[in-house]
């Protein structure tokens, strides 16, 4: 592994333009757990039921409960030193963060500007929608104290203001990313990399020419296709990586 830190750290050092996509796997350390991992969400629940536009039509309620209950793990914990170093690196010019994270930790820790792939658990919209409550807006209740939730301005429901499968990514968002995906150095970190768009941008930065780099204790379906894998924690090995590249 030390090894291939020096490798990454060494590319990191030489370039001007440096992007990063995080996954669920960087906020391990905080608490909260991924989708497919060992213990993961997905392992226990079906994304069909609860993270689609089907299964809210379905059983709102249902969803719901998952959402809240999401929402009280989340709504205490603190970012780890992974999202404290991408945070940091956040103010170098030339550096972009992607997430696919709607856990909001990226932002606790100050990380700014920030591509949110995938939404924020911390918004809501109006399901219809209604006009005045279409855009999504932050609400930090957890738990509710009724669930589904209704719509402030029109009394219909609220959904969460994340993306669900099946359903289109912010177009702006996108753009951004596509556009961050041409750069000198790529990292991918704690991401299992089989949720398209965003497991395609590491694959596009390459044909581009990027030096790609994965930080994760796992192989995943891209550690074959990258330049550099480090087989570690986010964690410990943005730390180190830290230590040896100065933003
Ligand atoms: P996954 O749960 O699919 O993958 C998490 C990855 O994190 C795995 O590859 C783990 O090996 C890795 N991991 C675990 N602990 C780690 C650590 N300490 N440091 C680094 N890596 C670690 O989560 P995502 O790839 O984020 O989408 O999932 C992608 C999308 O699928 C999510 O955004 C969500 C989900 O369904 C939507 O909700 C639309």
């Amino acid at each position: 592994m030390t090894d291939s830190i020096q490798a990454a750290a060494d590319a990191l050092r030489r370039a001007r333009t440096i992007t990063a996509m995080t996954g669920a796997g960087v906020s391990t350390a905080s608490g909260i757990p991924t989708f497919r991992g060992a213990d993961g969400l997905w392992k226990k629940n079906r994304p069909e039921l609860l993270a689609s536009r089907e299964g809210f039509e379905n059983d709102p309620r249902l969803v719901w409960e998952w959402y809240d209950w999401r929402r009280q793990v989340i709504r205490d914990a603190k970012p780890n030193p992974a999202h404290d170093v991408l945070a940091a690196w956040t103010r170098r010019p030339g550096f972009t963060l992607i997430t696919q994270n709607v856990d909001g930790l990226h932002e606790k820790a100050g990380a700014d500007p920030l591509i949110r792939l995938h939404g924020s658990i911390w918004h809501v919209r109006c399901w219809q929608p209604c006009d005045a409550g279409r855009r999504p807006w932050r609400d930090d209740t957890a738990p509710f104290p009724a669930l589904p939730p209704k719509c402030p301005h029109c009394g219909d429901l609220v959904r969460p203001g994340v993306v669900w499968f099946g359903e289109n990514l912010d177009h702006e968002d996108v753009a951004a990313a596509t556009a961050a995906a041409r750069c000198d150095v790529f990292l991918t970190i704690g991401t299992s990399s089989v949720v398209y768009p965003a497991a395609g941008f590491v694959h596009q930065a390459r044909s581009y020419g990027a030096v790609t780099i994965e930080i994760n204790p796992e192989t995943t379906e891209a550690s074959g296709e990258v330049d550099i894998s480090i087989r570690g924690k986010a964690e410990e090995v943005l730390v180190e990586l830290s230590s040896k590249f100065e933003v």
